[in-house]
């Protein structure tokens, strides 16, 4: 793998610029709360991490997390098309609970989509999506995001729970990748 130096076309959103906007959802998502019993972040992995970590650090309304991992069906290739797969399920029963699903990116929205239909079949009480980052242009299924981060354009994205070749994740910024220097093989879900 090349260092992130030689593959970076641009910093799209700097690590300031990224943790001001989280502390902003992090404090709508504590007011919206307050009121709830039992607030549950769902992460879904391995992209929404640092995501979850910053923003769960930042609410000040008692709350649980759990995880999940999901696969998409189809080519492997960048487009995820449709169905999801769980290849990691959450440890908690969500039934009756406040869930918050925690993302680091609505592309297709076709992940979001799938996630909050197999979700939604365990009857939470209330079921929400807070996204760090909307490639709103690219979407093709209707979904619902509660808190959106930013809107960002159709450029591949990496850093911030971001992966290129599952490299990268840990970047404290969010970068554009710099085609001509690196293609991407995938980008899973
Ligand atoms: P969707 O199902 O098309 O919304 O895809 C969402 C998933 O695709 C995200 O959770 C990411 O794992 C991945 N993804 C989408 N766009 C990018 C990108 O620009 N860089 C890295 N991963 C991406
Ligand atoms: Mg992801």
């Amino acid at each position: 793998m090349p260092s992130y130096e030689d593959v970076l076309a641009e910093v799209l959103i700097d690590e300031g610029t990224l943790q001001a906007r989280i502390a902003e959802l992090a404090k709508e998502v504590s007011e919206d709360y307050r009121d709830n019993e039992a607030l549950l972040l769902v992460c879904i992995l391995r992209g929404g991490v640092p995501f979850l970590v910053d923003l769960s650090r930042r609410l000040t309304v008692p709350h649980m997390m759990d995880f999940m991992a999901v696969s998409s069906y189809g080519s492997g290739a960048r487009e995820s098309d449709g169905e999801v797969r769980v290849t990691l399920d959450l440890q908690m029963n969500v039934r009756g609970k406040d869930v918050l699903l925690v993302e680091d990116i609505v592309d297709s929205g076709n992940t979001i989509a799938s996630v909050l239909e197999i979700l939604q079949t365990r009857q939470p009480a209330t079921l929400k999506v807070c996204a760090l980052l909307d490639k709103a242009e690219r979407r093709e299924a209707v979904v619902p995001i509660h808190y959106r981060g930013f809107v960002i354009p159709n450029k591949f994205v990496f850093g911030y729970g971001l992966d290129l070749d599952e490299y990268y994740r840990n970047l404290p910024f969010v970068g554009v990748v710099d085609l001509e220097k690196y293609q991407p093989r995938r980008s899973p879900a």
